[in-house]
């Protein structure tokens, strides 16, 4: 891809996030970011529990923009370190700071300024100190190298117009024997048009890559045991489908 319609998605991206989250509307509302399958509130909808929502505030919960619950296929620890990959109003990050505890932290990267102000005025009103948001774009993630247990991410890697270099930079911020597990977008059979339209890339559907290709693109980066652990039909359009997978990897120890 040119590096300027690079720039123009991105720049899309972030328009599109930075309005949603002033406009205060949930992407579930309005654009297809997550499966639309009933009335619930958008952390219902992309599979939180009464528990999880409960437990954080009720902004971060209505601003919940993924098309899955990551941490539901992790097993973080206290005391572990986490990040999360487009971490928008923070649901994620709320909600692993409270399981790596005061001896672990939770850390947010996201790309849109707003979204940053917005996850951060959501961890002060959960009172949660081992959090930090990073305003940052996942290619070029402000982390250190092999400093991390576990990386998510919630429907943000597919908004990337370079999802290779995002699984390097991944792979490169792990410890030895960390995990990566994401719920992200696929796209079988999707026409060339569809892959370069900018509207429909900032809904989660033009940057949507091939299943076979985005594991492919992890194993590349150097991750092993790839899996992809759950898929759930999001759209299908003739030939033309899409799904929401929860894929987990290994960086080898
Ligand atoms: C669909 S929303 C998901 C937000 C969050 N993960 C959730 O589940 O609510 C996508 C988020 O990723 C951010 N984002 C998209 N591309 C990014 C990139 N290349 N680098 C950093 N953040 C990015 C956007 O700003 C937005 O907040």
């Amino acid at each position: 891809m040119k590096s300027q319609d690079v720039k123009q998605i991105q720049e899309s991206v972030r328009q599109h996030y930075a309005d949603l989250v002033k406009i205060d509307e949930s992407c579930c509302s309005s654009v297809t970011c997550c499966p639309d399958t009933d009335t619930n509130s958008s952390a219902e909808k992309n599979g939180y529990t009464d528990a999880q929502i409960s437990s954080i505030p009720t902004d971060a919960a209505e601003h919940s923009f993924g098309c899955g619950n990551p941490l539901e296929y992790t097993d973080v620890q206290e005391g572990d370190v986490v990040v999360d990959l487009g971490s928008g109003a923070g649901i994620d990050v709320l909600l692993a700071s409270q399981l790596v505890g005061e001896s672990g932290s939770a850390i947010g990267i996201d790309m849109t300024p707003e979204m940053i102000e917005k996850a951060r005025q959501n961890a002060e009103e959960a009172g949660a100190k081992n959090v930090d948001f990073r305003l940052g774009e996942i290619e070029s993630m402000p982390v250190g190298d092999g400093s991390v247990d576990w990386i998510i991410s919630n429907c943000v890697i597919c908004l990337s117009p370079d999802k290779h270099k995002v699984f390097e930079e991944a792979f490169r911020v792990l410890k030895p024997g960390g995990k990566l597990v994401v719920s992200d977008m696929v796209a079988n059979n999707m026409p060339g048009w569809v892959r370069t339209a900018v509207s429909t890339w900032v809904s989660c559907i033009s940057g949507a890559l091939p299943e076979d290709q985005y594991l492919g693109s992890i194993r590349q980066a150097g991750f092993e045991d790839v899996q992809v652990l759950s898929k759930s039909a999001y759209a299908k359009m003739g030939p033309v489908e899409v799904a929401s997978v929860k894929v987990a990897a290994v960086k080898p120890a």
